[in-house]
């Protein structure tokens, strides 16, 4: 009998996956999972932390071998494995995790293993530079890269450039299938819209585009379809102009689960004016030449300030000197009266303060070892008590406890974090930050690639936190998420706090949010062009 599944996929099908199955040493990462995406159709790859989204995204772009099922690109079984073969298909990825060589220019990472050659007679070939530039310099205005940055190395930018780089390189080729997993997690608005633009433009291209993102209200207006997966199986497919957040939600984690997205926002407490309450940190006149400037700032018992701004307005670099991962060319910061001079990070641990990084690769997780040893590697004397055997039990009783309420998903905390999906490594991170009791906390950008369900949890810490008195600072691009969680916000711009709105919690009771809203909008963007 002829095999008919391979002769009635149409042409409008550009890719489908079929009962694809992976297992990993005590974990089911896709259990006969499929997915079915059309020719010029964006489409949505949603689910939980751990869902099993990134592994097969892993397996359409060659990088992963599943155990059993295959990828059908065009309607040819691709036969063909390895990365390689995927992208000379017209496959293009931007994954969770960023991917970029440090050391080399941003245009050579573009180009990496793509490079334009002279078209000179004579071996060997020389890369054209002058031609690679002049080909992506367009794009890569779009999101705010210049033609100079274009030459330096990509580790000189921080993490928002750093993602942009990534979605430039996707952009750059022919691509018949764009994946895309988490690629706005810390792009802020403008960015963000700049990105969506290329996406419906593409689309329109008759290119298709895999999307995995968290923020489901990101997909109205712009997803055709969503798939759902849930434990590395799929759960269905809906058609995006149908549907609504609750319905996902109710997919992605069952019935009950659907009241997180019905805005359950859990409304910080109020606090008292700050008069009378106990400073925790001051810093006064900080600087870092022209990157912060004179930027002073009081964290008081209780209260969560939030910084605001566009990306490169400097909030990222004003929690670095304040954890000493920089030096300061002026200032000075107190913790609770008293002097800090800190130089690295371990330091500033030491001291009581304990920061939640904006780039979880490379200052926060420690791979290799277990995702216990990651929660509990901060405060080692809250688990190195009488004994060794006596500090492990503590620190695998420690990792359950977080296990349970953020739902951290792992078949063991002793296991590797390495392994865990990118959610998961976040929620063990953000673990590690409450669980080092600190006089002050620092979250940059703490929900990153968080699942809804979870979110909603570590927002329940956060408050919890600051209702018992612990002192934060916030930086969040969501600017949603900045106001639900900040008692008071500053908003900086080019180094500078250019204006501050205090007694937020009350002001959004009162139902003020969207005015707010709108007024950090115009003080971050005020005078950009001038
Ligand atoms: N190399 C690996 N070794 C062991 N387990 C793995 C490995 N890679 C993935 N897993 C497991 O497979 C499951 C699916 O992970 P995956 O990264 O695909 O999830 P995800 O849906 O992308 O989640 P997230 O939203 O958090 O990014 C998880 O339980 C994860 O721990
Ligand atoms: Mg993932």
């Amino acid at each position: 009998m002829a095999d008919l599944s391979k002769s009635i996929s149409t042409t409008s099908v550009a890719l489908q996956a079929r009962g694809v199955t992976k297992h990993y040493e005590g974990v089911t990462a896709l259990d006969h999972a499929s997915l079915s995406v059309e020719a010029g159709e964006i489409h949505a790859l949603l689910g939980g932390n751990g869902a099993g989204k990134s592994t097969l995204i892993s397996i359409i772009s060659g990088l992963t071998k599943p155990d059993s099922g295959e990828i059908v690109l065009a309607g040819e079984v691709m036969s063909a494995s390895g990365p390689l073969a995927a992208m000379s298909a017209g496959i293009s990825t931007i994954y969770q995790e960023l991917s970029l060589v440090p050391a080399l220019s941003v245009l050579d990472n573009i180009y990496l293993g793509r490079e334009l050659k002279r078209k000179t007679l004579g071996l060997p070939l020389a890369s054209d530079r002058r031609r690679m530039e002049s080909e992506v310099r367009d794009l890569a205005a779009g999101f705010g890269v210049t033609a100079s940055e274009l030459r330096q190395p990509v580790s000189e930018f921080g993490a928002l450039k750093k993602r942009s780089i990534e979605i430039i390189k996707a952009l750059a080729f022919d691509t018949k299938v764009l994946i895309l997993d988490e690629p706005t997690s810390g792009l802020e608005d403008a960015e963000r819209q700049v990105l969506f633009g290329h996406m419906r433009s593409m689309r329109d291209r008759g290119v298709s585009l895999i999307w995995v993102t968290h923020h489901l209200e990101e997909l109205f207006g712009l997803a055709d379809k969503a798939t759902v997966f849930k434990d590395g199986r799929t759960v269905g497919t809906v058609d995006i102009a149908s549907t609504s957040v609750g319905e996902l939600i109710g997919l992605m984690f069952g019935a009950a689960q659907e009241e997180f997205g019905g805005g359950d926002i859990r409304k910080i407490t109020h606090l008292e004016p700050s008069t009378g309450r106990r400073v925790v940190l001051s810093a006064k006149n900080l600087s870092r030449g022209s990157v912060v400037r004179d930027i002073s700032l009081d964290v008081h018992e209780g209260e969560i300030v939030g910084l605001a701004g566009l990306a490169g307005a400097g909030r990222t670099e004003v929690v670095r000197l304040l954890m000493g991962l920089d030096a300061r060319t002026a200032g000075t910061v107190e913790l609770e009266g008293r002097r800090l001079s800190l130089r690295n990070s371990s330091a500033a641990y030491r001291a009581g303060l304990a920061m939640l990084p904006e780039d979880r690769k490379q200052l926060g997780i420690l791979a290799d070892l277990s995702t216990a040893q990651n929660i509990s590697i901060s405060s080692l004397s809250t688990v190195a008590s009488a004994g060794f055997w006596m500090s492990r039990r503590k620190e695998r009783a420690l990792a359950e406890d977080y296990r349970r309420q953020l739902g951290i998903k792992t078949p063991d905390v002793d296991a590797r974090i390495g392994n865990l999906s990118g959610g998961n490594q976040q929620k063990a991170i953000v673990a590690r930050c409450f669980n080092t009791s600190p006089k002050l906390l620092i979250f940059d950008e703490p929900t990153q690639g968080i699942d809804v369900s979870a979110k909603v949890e570590v927002h329940a810490l956060v408050r919890d936190y600051a209702a018992k008195g612990g002192a934060a600072i916030l930086i969040a691009s969501e600017i949603e998420e900045l106001l639900e969680l900040s008692h008071r916000v500053l908003v900086m711009k080019k180094g500078q706090v250019v204006g501050e709105i205090t007694g937020i919690p009350a002001a959004i009771e009162e139902g003020h949010f969207a005015r707010i809203k709108s007024e950090v909008l115009t003080l971050s963007a005020a005078g950009q062009n001038s």
